[in-house]
């Protein structure tokens, strides 16, 4: 035993013996000093400060500065990264042919996954995972490129020409301009969108050893390159259960239409033997309210009366939630709204598409997975390497 509620069982491997944990729910994978969460009391911390802090008085960049080097940077370190984040802002130019090799319709997250990856065959000089200085490029690299390819990948999917970054922009404000601009027509971007844009990147940025954290990891403990890494990381949090849940809650407003279906809606969710979940409802570590939800709500709340926005699946939204709130199924099983429910519902506001959410997670929480990643590199960290409790067939001839 390390801690009141942490037994270390490296030890049982010299004895033969191993624990049986199916979806983690029990084991840690290693040890960190990025995140801190107690889903019991509601409690998120970035290297120590509240995310709530974060969201209020700090900004995007500042915030991938303290998860990458553990301290907040005084304004000349600030300056400077923000400098350097903006020198790299732009991908090789022959990135752009892989894009054509997409279908137009294809989603965005199999374009990313595809993208991403294929950042290491273009920055040979920061793949180096043993070079400190290799690991703080990549980093950099990340962080600054995924908004353009983000944006990209968005422009692609409805023919318009790909918009080049503007470094006298800020981050979130080049990424709305990147989206929303076309050469012929530059608007200035909304600092309310900015603002809120920047609020989740903020909330979206880390959430410790997640189902795609973990991923990044276990391909980082072999090896891999970063960029190889955090494809696998995008692969990850595509699914519905993880970061596709924004796109999910979306999807489901649609599917129940009208604010008269949502008991209907609600019977499903509660009926075991019917495989519909209430999308953007319940959290794994969260048992009670998701701290990043609370701080999605009020910007959700800004963001619609600001905008003065009147869209009925957005009443439904709330009108679901107001109802879900008061369901007794859902408040024995401490299932509250997770921060996806809001941040589709903000995102939506802004303008961007559907099948672009979960783009934006990944885009947010690449900072966070390449914090990881270096972490685990610098650590020295064994392979991940789970073991399996066989339940197939014993030793058997074959029958010729
Ligand atoms: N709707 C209806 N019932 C639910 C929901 C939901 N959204 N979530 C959990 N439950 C029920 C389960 O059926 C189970 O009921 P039971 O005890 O009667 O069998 C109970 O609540 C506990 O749920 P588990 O599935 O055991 O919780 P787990 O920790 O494994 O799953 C998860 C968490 C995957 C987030 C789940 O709540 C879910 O699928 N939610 C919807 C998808 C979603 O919003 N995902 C985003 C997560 S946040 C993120 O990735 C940033």
């Amino acid at each position: 035993t390390v801690g009141p509620d942490v037994i270390d069982v490296r030890s049982l491997t010299s004895t033969g013996h191993f624990t049986f944990d199916p979806g983690f729910m029990s084991t840690a994978s290693c040890e960190s000093k990025i995140t801190y969460i107690d889903g019991d009391k509601g409690i998120l911390l970035h290297r120590g400060y509240p995310i709530e802090q974060l969201a209020e008085k700090s900004d995007y960049l500042e915030t991938c500065y303290l998860l990458l080097n553990g301290e907040l940077p005084t304004a000349e370190q600030k300056a400077q990264f923000v400098s350097t984040v903006k020198n790299h802002t732009m991908v090789h130019e022959q990135l752009k042919s892989f894009l054509n090799g997409f279908r137009r319709d294809a989603h965005p997250m199999a374009i990313m996954c595809g993208v991403v990856g294929a950042l290491s065959a273009f920055y040979h000089d920061s793949l180096d995972i043993n070079d400190p200085h290799h690991r703080e490029i990549s980093a950099v690299r990340l962080v600054a490129k995924m908004p353009t390819i983000a944006a990209m990948v968005y422009k692609y999917s409805i023919g318009q020409p790909l918009m080049y970054p503007r470094n006298d922009l800020s981050y979130s404000e080049n990424f709305l301009h990147m989206m929303f601009n076309t050469p012929c027509e530059i608007k200035p971007i909304s600092p309310v969108l900015a603002k809120a844009m920047d609020r989740i990147f903020i909330l979206h940025a880390d959430h410790e050893q997640n189902a795609s954290t973990s991923t990044v990891r276990l391909a980082g403990s072999t090896g891999a390159n970063p960029f190889a890494c955090i494809a696998a990381g995008i692969a990850a949090l595509w699914g519905p259960a993880h970061g596709g849940a924004n796109e999910a809650v979306l999807t489901m407003l649609d599917e129940i239409g009208d604010v008269s279906n949502v008991e209907k809606f609600l019977a499903k969710a509660k009926d075991k033997n019917d495989p519909f979940k209430l999308m953007g409802f319940g959290h794994r570590v969260y048992k009670n309210f998701d701290p990043r939800a609370k701080v999605m709500k009020q910007t959700c709340d800004e963001v619609l009366g600001e905008l003065g926005i009147n869209d009925p699946q957005l009443d439904l939204a709330m009108k679901l939630e107001e109802i879900a709130l008061n369901d007794p199924y859902f408040a024995e099983r401490n299932l509250y709204p997770n921060v996806d429910f809001y941040s589709g519902i903000i995102l939506k506001a802004i303008g961007i598409p559907t099948s672009m959410f979960t783009v934006i997670f990944a885009l947010a929480r690449t900072v966070g997975w390449i914090s990881h990643w270096k972490e685990m590199i610098a650590s020295g960290q064994k392979i991940g390497r789970p073991r399996q409790l066989y339940t197939g067939h014993a030793k058997r001839d074959l029958p010729r």
